[in-house]
């Protein structure tokens, strides 16, 4: 932070006005349920992207991202689409802010973020939720979580092209400190659960990047909205244990277990809430390690780095569950830990090693608190 505000002062001549954050996150459980209308638990986390910056009057915005090295700017009544570089989300994002009425003043800031870049911990929903915050602040906006996140979304789908669901921006709108959160999808109702007591959550980050995931990604939406229409619903949400059970034959195989995968998770965030409600580590961990097989065999996300690093995790006698987390094909999983400071060094260091001798790759392990969504910093 010091480094933030020296940096644009350095730059800009005097102090930022403020400064504003908008999180990354990892979700625990509810994986590709969020474009099914279905459930998810997330938390937002202690890694996000911080913008240092003073109003402008003359409808102008220009950012300086340190982590990019570079400054760029565009005019508010002069949008337009240029290469998809970082800049392109704050665009994209003041572009979704007037689409929906809202007249919007400009700024100058300076950008910095601890969230790593493609490793699945939703970066660009850190961007879009901090510069949303910007120009909330400077333009006298209300900062209402579920229109920021909707809007953060349209960004991500029609300005940046990619058709992602509404997890990401809403948990990075709406994080609470010191839980997940349970957001159903559809009505962007949110619910604060708690960890379980003296556990925490470690990212294990594989350290591969995800590749191609677009087309996968749009291949398995495209499936889940086939069954969904196969059983006359307007989303797998809508499709029951039971339902699914008594109808699955009819299914083509692939889009059976496409559907087999959303029907069971949407059942274990709920189980998952339950759990966390009673405290029972056991039982969360159980259902994360479901999840984990459900993602592997039968949505067929996973990859081998991300098997690799779940189950050593596993075997670990501190963990109680271990799951990719994501949208999947490399990126990063995480654990519930048994949270003993002085063995959590233990989890940590036995991951990395066997992770290592198991695939030639350096993991980075990331013990992580949940923090709230985006916001003006104190
Ligand atoms: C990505 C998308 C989210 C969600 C997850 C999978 O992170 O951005 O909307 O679909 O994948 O759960």
């Amino acid at each position: 932070m010091p480094h933030l505000t020296d940096t644009f002062t350095t730059q800009f001549g005097s102090p930022p006005a403020l400064v504003v954050r908008g999180p990354g996150r990892v979700n625990l459980i509810g994986e590709h349920t969020d474009y099914n209308d279905g459930f998810v638990m997330p938390m937002a986390i202690d890694r996000a992207v911080r913008i240092a910056l003073r109003p402008r009057s003359d409808k102008r915005v220009v950012v300086t991202s340190l982590d990019m090295g570079e400054t760029a700017e565009f005019a508010l009544d002069h949008l337009h689409h240029n290469q998809p570089t970082w800049i392109e989300y704050i665009k994209g994002v003041a572009w979704a802010l007037q689409q929906h009425g809202y007249a919007l003043e400009g700024w100058e800031g300076v950008m910095v973020g601890d969230v790593p870049i493609g490793a699945g911990l939703s970066s660009s929903a850190a961007v879009e939720m901090a510069a949303a915050r910007a120009f909330a602040a400077v333009s006298n906006l209300p900062w209402e979580p579920a229109t920021m996140a909707r809007l953060g979304q349209i960004t991500e789908n029609r300005w940046m092209g990619v058709n992602s669901g509404i997890m990401d921006q809403m948990i990075s709108a709406a994080g609470q400190a010191d839980h997940a959160l349970l957001i159903d999808c559809r009505t962007l109702e949110t619910t604060a659960v708690p960890l379980p007591p003296h556990t925490c959550a470690v990212i294990l980050d594989t350290s591969t990047r995800r590749g191609l995931v677009d087309s996968a990604y749009n291949e398995r939406r495209a499936q889940c909205e086939t069954a969904a229409a196969h059983f006359g619903v307007a989303a797998l949400r809508d499709v029951s244990w039971e339902l699914f059970e008594a109808r699955a034959g009819e299914l083509d195989e692939v889009v059976r277990r496409r559907a087999r995968h959303v029907v069971g998770e949407n059942g274990r965030v709920w189980q998952a809430q339950q759990a966390m409600l009673a405290g029972d580590a056991a039982e969360l961990g159980r259902l994360m390690n479901a999840s984990h097989a459900s993602l592997r065999d039968d949505f067929e996300v996973s990859s081998p780095a991300l098997n690799a690093i779940v189950e050593i995790a596993q075997q670990h006698p501190l963990c109680w569950g271990a799951r990719m987390t994501g949208a999947g094909f490399g990126g990063c999983a995480v654990a519930l830990v048994a949270q003993q400071p002085d063995q959590l060094a233990d989890f940590v260091q036995t991951v990395q090693t066997a992770y290592h001798a198991a695939t030639q790759l350096t993991p980075n392990l990331y013990i992580c608190r949940a923090t709230a969504g985006a916001s003006v910093e104190p």
